[in-house]
């Protein structure tokens, strides 16, 4: 579903990633892992496009990264369903419309959105919130929110960094229960994060950075 072959990644000249080369099943939920400032963000950012790698190939389902076109990104980018610090919940915006914004900007139907978002916000355990404005919920609830929007249009690959950052090891061990929900029906995954306790014995694939390559894989 993934599959890097010799990438690398430079900004000026530091080299963040060099020769990278692994694949991530259709159907897996693995780990990357490796110290603060080694390119798991950049590595996962590189799977969506949001960064260009320097050298190398990177493919996502049938696309090839290097060779997409700035208007065919989006339509990777609806396979594609991320989890990401920096991409906030609208504050302004009730629980259920940051969900449906996503699905707003396709052109569907209002119906078939509200039956949508419903049904992730179920998902997610966050029914009874919808009306609620992102800053009166826990910081779980929150990273639940963000699950929820970037569930909402059934990516083929879901990419989460640091998806447990700020939580603590109960709402952790939820997000991570989520995470294997949403594998479980199909949806690739893969997680960049420090926490070595979601991946400890968690029985899936960590793939380890260090220096700018990966040092070792564990396999599941
Ligand atoms: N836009 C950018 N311009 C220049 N350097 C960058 C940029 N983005 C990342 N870097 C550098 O690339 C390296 C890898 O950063 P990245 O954020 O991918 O690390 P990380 O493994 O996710 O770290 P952390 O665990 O702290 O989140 C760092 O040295 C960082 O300073
Ligand atoms: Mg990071």
């Amino acid at each position: 579903m993934i599959q890097f072959t010799d990438v690398s990644k430079f900004y000026e000249e530091d080299v963040v990633l060099k020769d990278i080369s692994f694949s991530i099943n259709k159907g897996e939920l693995a780990f990357i892992t490796g110290p603060s400032g080694v390119g798991k963000t950049t590595l996962l950012r590189m799977i969506y496009a949001g960064t260009i790698p320097d050298e190398g190939n990177i493919t996502v389902a049938s696309w090839e990264i290097r060779q997409l076109k700035q208007r065919t990104i989006p339509y990777l980018r609806r396979h594609v369903g991320v989890v990401f610090q920096d991409f906030r919940l609208l504050n302004n915006k009730s629980v259920f419309d940051n969900v449906a914004l996503a699905l707003r900007i396709h052109n569907m139907h209002p119906q078939e959105i509200k039956d949508d978002v419903n049904e992730v916000l179920k998902d997610v355990k966050l029914s009874h919130k919808s009306h609620t404005l992102p800053l009166h919920l826990s910081g779980g609830e929150q990273q639940r929110v963000v699950i929820a929007r970037a569930m909402v249009s059934r990516p083929t690959v879901l990419l989460a960094d640091e998806p447990t950052g700020n939580l603590d090891s109960t709402n952790s061990a939820i997000i991570m229960n989520l995470f294997k929900e949403i594998n479980a029906r199909g949806t690739t995954v893969l997680i960049a994060t420090h926490n070595e306790s979601l991946f400890h014995e968690s029985g899936r694939r960590v793939i380890y950075l260090k220096d700018a390559a990966i040092e070792r894989e564990v396999s599941g």
